[in-house]
């Protein structure tokens, strides 16, 4: 009998000195994943909008995949490549916003939780779906994160196609205009430059030209089969018009993602910095595993989000966070939620009644400004 078996045993019968309710507590979520679990995919919105010229989103591909007898991982990266290859998401992949010099630059990880596994790529230019090459770093090497050039070279080198240039035209012509409008030469100057980036951004996306939840894009998407087994996979362009070299949350384990094979996995959309400050998805596994409800856990982390932004040109004015972020996760029953900083983000689910998108829970009223 293992240990998580004998805690749980012991329960049943009685306490004994050995073990005490603190002890029960912390070990109680471990034997969530025991029971039948009923499967379900979540992730970002674009999760349950881009098809790619396919019959199936993102999670209905992930859900199906994985309800099939697919590895989670396999299936949820399958289900994200839709979004990565369709140009039509300005957000992830290829045709994904460009950096400040025009270069789609790309962000992505995954995590394994049965095989407690993980991989990261970032910065990584040239490959349409770099979640498959982050799932190789996670195979194939014992690193969990190679960037930039290296990333590259080490893609080339297992058969990835490579290309000069993953922009389309509509990524190439909104990265043509906000050049138009901007001085870039302010990157000495990040009061400035946050202006001037902030003020365009604005106009772009009052004008159409710029969907809101593009200028952090990414999609986030997470798995758990009937056995209990979770994984997930965050993948993006990153920051719409970011210093080149500039990466988010999305690659990094504990910020974009993370998954504890036997509590949950949590992963996000939005400004990545915010998150990478607070490292929320690790936040939020680690609140689930002391029993919080995702919501619960994912609300915790917008909050401890509010509560560190504390720079002026990142507070509105009422003193609140100037920008919106986004938190999927779920726990090892099969609980899941969607929350955001500020209302009208929304994200994708899919179970056996089919996909559905469910408005996230937001911590705060009103709208950001950028
Ligand atoms: N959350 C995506 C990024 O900030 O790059």
């Amino acid at each position: 009998m293992n240990r998580r078996r004998f805690v749980y045993s012991s329960a049943a019968v009685g306490l004994t000195a050995a073990v005490t309710p603190r002890a029960l507590f912390a070990q109680a979520p471990t034997i969530m994943n025991s029971k039948s679990i009923k499967p379900v995919v979540i992730s970002s919105a674009n999760g349950n909008k881009f098809k790619n010229g396919g019959d199936m989103t993102c999670v209905q591909k992930a859900f199906s995949m994985m309800t099939q007898g697919t590895d989670v991982l396999d299936a949820l990266i399958a289900g994200v490549n839709i979004v990565e290859l369709d140009p039509l998401d300005t957000s992830v992949g290829y045709g994904g916003l460009p950096n400040a010099d025009g270069i789609v630059q790309l962000d992505s990880s995954c995590m394994h939780g049965p095989k407690k596994r993980a991989g990261g790529v970032a910065a990584l230019e040239g490959v349409r779906t770099p979640s498959l090459v982050a799932k190789a770093v996670m195979e194939q090497t014992d690193h969990h994160l190679i960037v930039g050039a290296g990333a590259q070279s080490f893609a080339r080198g297992l058969g990835f196609k490579i290309e000069d240039d993953l922009n389309t035209e509509e990524s190439r012509k909104l990265w043509l205009e906000w050049k138009r409008r901007t001085d870039p030469s302010h990157y000495l100057d990040p009061q400035k430059r946050a202006e001037a980036g902030r003020r365009v951004m604005m106009e772009m996306v009052a004008e159409g030209l710029i969907d809101r939840q593009h200028i952090y894009g990414t999609i986030n998407c997470d798995g758990i089969n009937a056995k209990g087994e979770i994984c997930g996979v965050t993948t993006t362009s990153g920051l719409a018009w970011k210093i080149p070299g500039r990466v988010g949350d999305s690659p990094i384990l504990g910020a974009g993602l993370y998954v504890d094979g036997e509590v949950g996995a949590a992963g996000s959309t939005g400004r990545g910095e915010a998150n990478l400050y607070n490292l929320c998805s690790f936040l939020i596994v680690e609140n689930m595993r002391k029993g919080m409800h995702p919501k619960d856990a994912g609300l915790e982390a917008c909050r401890r989000i509010k509560g560190n932004t504390v720079e002026k040109r990142l507070l509105n004015n009422k003193g609140n966070p100037n920008f919106n972020i986004n938190f999927y996760a779920l726990n090892a029953k099969g609980e899941y939620a969607g929350v955001s900083m500020y209302p009208s983000a929304s994200y994708a689910v899919c179970t056996e009644k089919g996909p559905a998108t469910v408005p996230c829970e937001p911590l705060l009223e009103g709208q950001p400004e950028d």
